[in-house]
């Protein structure tokens, strides 16, 4: 197989993620990074990687044929715009942006230019989702009624230092939630309304560390959501579905799916139902599938380049990265107004 010219912009947190990932994979060819911190620089040039101090300089002097965008969430959509411009597929980390609006200028852009975007909500890459969904598909929970997810967690002192963490925009809702909203986004479609409730009680900060919200799906399902960066739980996915090494994993489930004929829970895939007469006092059934768990980033990463070649159309495409932040935004709204909040989508 032909080696595939991929670059990075931004070496970060998430960008190191990518990097080391390509590093190790033999179909691509890490033909540059984009970084303007000294200390980014300074860690590309020690595993012997070009690094540029803009985008554009990277772009015009490597050519690459796809791109990781891996930057703070308010130069996704620029960066992807001049990347797209060269007719460079991207893959934009999440959130796709940082307001609706941009978004929506990035579908624009996909439709005027043609060229493939995949946006970075990894966990759709997890077989355990997959499976999740193919469950559902298959009608074997029938009408799913509720979702329960926890994201409850706990984050160090030291992890606050950095201010943006602080204020509003770096809490909880948006950096982790989100996550777990777009899992639900991909098992059962469209939000169309949200109530939540959030706090900043234990940590006092501008941002919350916790909040609650109730999701209506345009479906019918509806999910009740908890976050908290200040509670010592295993009740996560971070911590149970063991997509990373750095999380400790737990044997315990972090999201619930209830139907009429049927319940899931997840990631331990554990299928309860009845073999008989649905009633509450006959014996339920568990049955737990297996799947063969692989590093979500790095299917993420075969998966962007079948996208970027035209094999594969994205499996979170911009429109889906949209319907997840519009109602992740909603959430933060309703959580600030007290009012229920309908999602743009539907508010017509
Ligand atoms: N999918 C995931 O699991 C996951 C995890 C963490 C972060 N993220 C997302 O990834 C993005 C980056 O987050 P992070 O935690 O890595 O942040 P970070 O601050 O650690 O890294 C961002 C990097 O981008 C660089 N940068 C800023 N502007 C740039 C530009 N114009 N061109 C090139 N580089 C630029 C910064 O110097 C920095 O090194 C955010 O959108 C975040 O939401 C996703």
């Amino acid at each position: 197989m032909q080696k595939f010219p991929l670059a990075v912009i931004g070496a970060g947190v998430i960008g190191r993620t990518h990097i080391e990932r390509m590093l190790a994979m033999p179909e691509f060819d890490l033909v540059g990074v984009a970084e303007p911190s000294a200390a980014g620089q300074q860690w590309c040039q020690a595993k012997g990687l070009a690094v540029f101090a803009t985008h554009t300089e990277l772009l015009n002097t490597t050519r690459p044929q796809g791109v990781v965008i891996a930057t703070p969430n308010a130069s996704h959509v620029s960066v992807a715009a001049d990347c797209m411009a060269q007719g460079i597929a991207v893959l934009i980390e999440k959130p796709v942006a940082d307001t609706l609006a941009a978004a929506e200028h990035l579908i624009q852009l996909e439709k005027e230019t043609g060229v493939p975007v995949l946006v970075g909500h990894h966990r759709r890459h997890n077989p355990i989702l997959q499976r999740a969904r193919q469950i559902i598909d298959e009608g074997r929970l029938g009408h799913v009624v509720h979702a329960h997810v926890m994201a409850n967690f706990y984050k160090p002192t030291a992890y606050f230092d950095v201010a943006w963490r602080r204020q509003k925009g770096g809490g909880p809702v948006l950096i982790n939630l989100i996550h777990d909203i777009d899992m639900l986004v991909y098992l059962l479609g469209e939000v169309r309304a949200v109530q939540a409730h959030s706090s900043n009680t234990v940590r006092g900060f501008e941002v919350e560390d916790s909040a609650s919200a109730l999701l209506e799906f345009s479906c019918g399902t509806q999910a009740v959501m908890t976050v908290s960066d200040t509670t010592v739980s295993p009740w996560c996915w971070d911590l149970c579905a063991g997509e990373q090494s750095q999380y400790p994993r737990q044997a315990v489930a972090s999201h619930y799916l209830a139907g009429t004929h049927g319940a899931l829970s997840l990631p331990d895939l554990a299928l309860w139902q009845y073999t008989g007469e649905r009633h509450w006092h006959h014996e339920l059934q568990c049955a737990q599938s297996r799947v063969h768990e692989t590093d979500v980033y790095v299917q993420q990463l075969r998966h962007f380049r079948a996208v970027a070649e035209r094999q594969d159309p994205p499996l979170c495409s911009s429109l889906e990265a949209w319907r997840t932040l519009q109602a992740t935004q909603a959430l933060v709204q309703a959580a600030q107004t007290g009012q229920r909040q309908i999602c743009p989508a539907f508010s017509a």
